[in-house]
């Protein structure tokens, strides 16, 4: 693949681009893939490949910020759409496929006894902290420093938390949009990951306004580092004792495994979030947990404790694409995926070693991360990115898209179920050399090579 990601005169994205700008600001609806000068326009994607507008092709490491566990258009997915689409796209009804995947999910996932569906992660996770608002009467919720939950108000506070505000010892409550209001942030508390003294410590100041703990047990900002399971059972003991409930955000780990993330530990939690790769692509996410707690969304009871509505959830077009991809998804292919994940990790450290470069490769499952530094990595201020190391990651994906792979402006990517340990490997080679170049070119101080 001959690819270049430099602008060209003649380029069709450039032109799009152009007209994005008269209608959206920065032409954009989505901050995730705004690229400077101009982003790449898609014009179609099958399996593994993203065809661009102007014809070149990348091998995507991205799929949809890791939705697509298949890749893209996956023929068993496109048949079940497609024997869809004929009798309906959305009614205001309840379909049997919905009652499908719930039966798929909550068999899969014990912690879920009941489960409902929204259209994003956002909401997965905004329903989940209203339903244990509503089940303990509380109005505040903790969260780690640093974590991204989707773009709810309450769940967006601190998520991204630099150096010159984020408070000596104890984590501050940020703002991450203008204007959020102080009540938002007066009912935020922000823990520090992976720290256990510190964590219980602030939340025992809080110890009868909590009503959630949000915990993502690999959470992406904060670098890909997994939750240390004695940190995890100690915001369980914490939230039981002191009767909060414990929200596990699995909108991304739900893919590290056959029962999610979560079956890795041996705490439950009383409400999860998943989204993403359980609607096989199309806009998709749901909320589920105890019995008991859900029961707050009946809607057969005189007073809702927590009114849901939504007009295009468990639409009858991303259930059927989601129970056809979750179908698929045996305890073998995530053995398969999270095999070659692990495939990856190492051989994308290797490059490091090879280019002489200081640097390492964190994630878990069919996902990897990458740090240019060897330093050790705990939590949300260990692997903190201050300008000069965003400004080097950016380099470092764009040399990658120039070589023909698509990775996450945060040089994070996964493994689909249609690749195989040639594009794995396809990727690790193109890594080494564009942080060879990278060197070469005087990315990395003296301190960063070895
Ligand atoms: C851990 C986590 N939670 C929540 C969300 C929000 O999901 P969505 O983009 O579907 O709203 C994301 C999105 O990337 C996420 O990574």
């Amino acid at each position: 693949m001959a690819i270049s990601n430099q602008p060209q005169a003649s380029s069709h994205s450039e032109t799009l681009y152009k007209r994005a700008l008269k209608v959206m600001p920065g032409g954009n609806s989505r901050d995730s893939v705004y690229r400077s000068p101009f982003p790449f326009y898609a014009a179609s994607a099958k399996g593994f490949v993203i065809t661009d507008a102007d014809g070149r092709e990348r091998i995507d490491f991205l799929n949809n910020y890791t939705s697509l566990i298949h890749g893209h258009s996956h023929p068993k997915i496109v048949e079940a759409v497609t024997r869809q689409l004929p009798f309906g796209t959305a009614v205001a009804m309840p379909t049997e496929i919905e009652i499908e995947l719930a039966e798929l999910l909550t068999g899969r996932i014990p912690s879920m006894e009941r489960i409902r569906f929204v259209n994003s992660g956002s909401e997965a996770v905004m329903m989940a902290i209203k339903a244990a608002r509503g089940f303990t009467n509380r109005p505040k919720i903790a969260k780690m420093e640093g974590a991204y939950h989707g773009s709810y108000d309450f769940a967006e506070i601190s998520q991204t938390s630099g150096p010159d505000g984020w408070g000596a010892n104890q984590p501050r409550s940020l703002p991450v949009s203008q204007g959020t209001p102080q009540g938002v942030l007066d009912n935020v508390v922000v823990l520090p990951f992976n720290h256990i003294e510190a964590s219980i410590q602030i939340l025992d100041q809080h110890r009868d306004s909590i009503g959630a703990v949000l915990l993502d047990l690999m959470p992406h900002r904060v670098g890909f580092l997994p939750a240390a399971p004695a940190f995890v059972s100690a915001l369980r003991k914490w939230a039981t004792d002191n009767g909060a409930l414990l929200i596990f955000d699995e909108v991304i780990t739900v893919r590290l495994g056959y029962g999610g993330a979560q079956e890795r530990y041996k705490d439950r939690p009383d409400l999860t979030a998943v989204a993403k790769i359980i609607g096989g692509g199309f806009p998709v996410g749901a909320v589920g947990g105890r019995a008991d707690v859900m029961e707050v969304f009946n809607p057969s009871l005189a007073k809702i404790p927590v009114p849901h509505g939504g007009t295009f959830n468990a639409n009858p077009i991303t259930m059927v694409a989601g129970h056809a991809a979750m179908s698929l998804m045996t305890p073998d292919l995530f053995d398969h995926i999270n095999g070659l994940g692990e495939r990856a990790r190492k051989g994308l450290a290797e490059a490091f070693s090879v280019a002489g470069v200081r640097g390492q490769v964190t994630g878990g499952g069919s996902l990897f991360f990458v740090h240019f530094n060897d330093h050790k990595l705990t939590d949300y201020r260990s692997g903190y990115r201050d300008a000069a190391e965003r400004e080097r990651v950016t380099k470092l994906v764009n040399k990658m898209l120039e070589r023909g792979f698509i990775l996450a402006t945060t040089a994070m990517g996964c493994i689909s179920t249609v690749m195989s340990e040639r594009e794995v490997d396809a990727l690790c080679e193109a890594f080494t050399g564009a942080v060879r170049e990278m060197r070469d070119e005087g990315a990395f101080d003296a301190a960063r090579r070895s």
